[in-house]
């Protein structure tokens, strides 16, 4: 049935092919060339020497299907090497190539590699505060019910749902939200832009309540340029949350976990949006809101657009 079909490596030349497949299967979520490069070459969990996790299904010389495994080359923030994790960031085969085994074929070589170095728990795509090579949060079940049959199928289980949400903000109420967020703790919380003089102390807060990737996304976020789509929010002068953003791009957002449901994330988001829109922002959008969060955006007139199952399994 799939006799034809080799599973190797990916090689530098693929990536075209990896690119035009991608495209013609992942319908909805479509990318470019320079995404594509720098979720995968540019990912600091790659390896160009041997590409170890990336393999592509090719029949006939044409590529048709691809999977990336990934296992940490560098630490993860105060989380180390998870040495006994490992991650599928994405997988596909090109519809016409479906449900001829290629897809099992891709996942076994992603398995054996994974377990020959030691992994134990395989996660699709990733977990909350670790999601090496983040594309998706995991497999949106209504854009891909076949992904999602696929993986339940080779025993994989839900782990959580994150949701994706975005807002319209043209019409947001600043005073109403304000005075909603502000009608408690109004004394002792201060919002602001960061600082250079705040930023070591910043930093410290995520190194010490946020372990895992935030703290890569906020080093990006701060080495690409200027402060002002930071907000932090202290309080007797200790930082205790934030968050950023880039253009309409919300995320990621914390507050110090003993310190929750204080109103306190409800401030920094009143006045990022605040600050979203009068940059000339039209909505508010992110990809990944754990549950509890999401019923904390609805409060804002944001709404689900997509659901991903963080889906796990031994090996
Ligand atoms: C998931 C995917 C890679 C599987 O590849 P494949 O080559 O079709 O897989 P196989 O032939 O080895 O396995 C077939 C199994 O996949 C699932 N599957 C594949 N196509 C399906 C479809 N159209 N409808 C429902 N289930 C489907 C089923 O579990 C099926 O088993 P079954 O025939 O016993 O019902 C492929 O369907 C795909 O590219 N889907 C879109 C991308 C995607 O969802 N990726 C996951 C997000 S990272």
């Amino acid at each position: 049935m799939s006799s034809n079909v080799t599973i190797r490596t990916m090689a530098g030349k693929d990536i075209l092919s990896i690119f035009e497949a991608w495209n013609e299967t992942l319908v909805r979520d479509t990318i470019t060339v320079g995404r594509l490069i720098s979720s995968i070459h540019l990912d600091i969990n790659f390896s160009p020497t041997d590409a170890r996790g990336c393999y592509v299904a090719e029949t006939q010389g044409k590529i048709v299907g691809f999977i990336r495994a990934i296992m940490r080359l560098a630490p993860n923030d105060g989380l180390g090497f998870e040495e006994h994790d490992g991650w599928i960031s994405v997988l596909f085969v090109r519809p016409e190539y479906q449900r001829k085994t290629i897809g099992t074929q891709l996942l076994h070589a992603a398995l054996d590699f994974l377990k020959s170095h030691g992994r134990r728990t395989v996660w699709v795509c990733g977990n909350t505060g670790s999601a090496p090579g983040y594309i998706f949060p995991g497999v949106d079940g209504d854009a891909y019910p076949s992904g999602f049959a696929f993986f339940k199928k080779h025993g994989f289980t839900i782990d959580h749902e994150p949701i994706a949400m975005s807002g319209d903000i043209i019409d947001f109420d600043y005073k109403k939200c304000y005075d909603e967020a502000w009608s408690t703790g109004r004394e002792e919380v201060v919002v602001e832009a960061l600082t250079p003089e705040r930023l070591q102390d910043f930093l410290a807060f995520l190194a010490t309540h946020f372990k895992g990737d935030w703290n890569a996304a906020a080093r990006a976020k701060l080495a690409s340029g200027p402060l002002d789509e930071v907000l932090i929010a202290l309080v007797k002068d200790t930082v205790v949350g934030y968050c950023q953003w880039e253009g309409e791009h919300f995320g990621p957002f914390g507050v110090r976990a003993d310190i929750r449901g204080k109103k306190i994330g409800a401030k920094l988001f009143v006045e990022a949006v605040r600050r979203i829109k009068a940059a000339d922002g039209r909505t508010v959008w992110f990809n990944w809101a754990d549950e509890d969060a999401a019923r904390f955006y609805e409060r804002f007139g944001l709404h689900a657009t997509r659901k991903f199952a963080i889906m796990k399994r031994s090996v």
